[in-house]
């Protein structure tokens, strides 16, 4: 079989652009190269764009940025290219890419932009399209579509930074829309748990604001479920299926940080989640209508929680989720049965299916 070229890229222009560093790793790692010629790009914090060519092992540290043979390059979206163009001794090079995986987690990379782009560029990409990507991204409008389609979502209400209602006014709404505290307070367009706290009382309420409002000029205000935090992966486009079994998380601390997500030991992962077979099923099949409510293809991650009588809450949908070696959405595909590679391998012939 002829092989394709794949571009990878890495890092980006937001507060997770260290999750994708190690996502992108693994994805280097393991992908199939008797099947697919890699060509990296890597988007610095700043969001300047290098073809990269040095080794994967450079990208974790950061120091893939001072690598001597980094050429500036970027997406065309003029559709004859159909790819990159890289930038040698002030002339253009074009590379022809066959499919695009943007290991990329949130802002300008999870949220419909660079979908947007390799859409005008006319070339396949892993994750859902721009519509999908941009709902998903966006807690509020998440939300409602979730509504909607009929999916239970935890109580909430949107805060915007130039309508902001005075104090007082605020805890009133979390009393009569939330059953008052404790609450969580969360950016509309962020991950990661970056800038979400949950709130106990109204002592706390500003701070939480005010780290919100580091990363968007949205909140979300929830009610604080109390339940079991079950996570299911969803492959497909237009057939999706869901992994057989959930994960589960039991965090140690308050609630499933940025920090025991990444690099501390504070939670706990269970494959399968410690769950009846009817709330696996529930989970499953919510997700899936959920995937297809929001117009998504390619993968998700959708988290959820499972309340003490068997009935669930859906969180929220990832569409380019966390794919280091110790994240749940590869590692609940292994346990189906696939393999970290062959998962890659059916995300990008998807990507082209589509
Ligand atoms: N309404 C809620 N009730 C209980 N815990 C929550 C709630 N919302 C968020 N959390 C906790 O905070 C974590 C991060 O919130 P989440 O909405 O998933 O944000 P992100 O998009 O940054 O991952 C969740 O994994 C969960 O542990
Ligand atoms: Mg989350």
């Amino acid at each position: 079989m002829e092989k394709r070229t794949v571009g990878i890229l890495f890092g980006g222009a937001n507060s997770e652009h260290e999750v994708s560093l190690m996502s992108s790793t693994s994805v280097l790692n393991n992908i199939d190269r008797d099947k697919y010629d890699v060509v990296m790009v890597g988007i610095t914090r700043d969001g300047r764009w290098f073809r990269y060519t040095g080794p994967v092992e450079q990208i974790k540290d950061s120091s893939w940025e001072q690598h001597p043979d980094n050429l500036p390059a970027f997406l065309s979206p003029d559709r004859g290219v159909h790819g990159l163009i890289t930038l040698r001794d002030g002339q253009a090079e074009t590379t022809r890419l066959d499919a695009v995986f943007p290991v990329m987690h949130g802002r300008f990379a999870e949220d419909g932009s660079m979908q947007g782009l390799l859409d005008l560029a006319g070339i396949p990409f892993v994750g859902p399209g721009v519509c999908a990507s941009a709902l998903c991204m966006d807690k509020e409008y998440a939300h409602i579509v979730l509504e909607a389609a009929g999916i239970k979502t935890s109580d909430w209400f949107c805060v915007h930074k130039d309508a902001l209602p005075p104090l007082v006014d605020l805890e009133v709404k979390i009393a009569v829309k939330l059953g008052g505290f404790p609450v969580f307070v969360k950016p509309c367009n962020a991950g990661s748990s970056v800038g979400v706290s949950k709130v106990k009382d109204s002592a706390q309420l500003e701070e939480a604001m005010r780290l919100a409002f580091q990363h968007d000029s949205k909140l979300l205000f929830e009610r604080a479920i109390v339940g079991k935090e079950v996570e299911v992966a969803v492959l497909g486009n237009g057939q999706p299926v869901a992994s057989d079994h959930l994960g589960e998380i039991v965090p140690k601390l308050e609630f499933y940080d940025y920090n025991s997500k990444y690099y501390d030991d504070t939670a706990d992962l269970y494959i399968p989640a410690r769950v009846t077979d009817e709330e696996t099923q529930l989970i499953r099949e919510t997700a899936l209508r959920a995937f297809q409510a929001l117009g998504c293809k390619g993968l998700s991650r959708i988290d959820f929680f499972l309340l003490p009588d068997g009935s669930c809450i859906l969180n929220e949908l990832n569409t380019l989720p966390g794919f280091t070696h110790i994240s749940m959405y590869p590692k609940l595909f292994i346990d189906s049965g696939l393999s970290y590679a062959g998962l890659i391998d059916r995300l990008i012939t998807l990507a082209i299916e589509a």
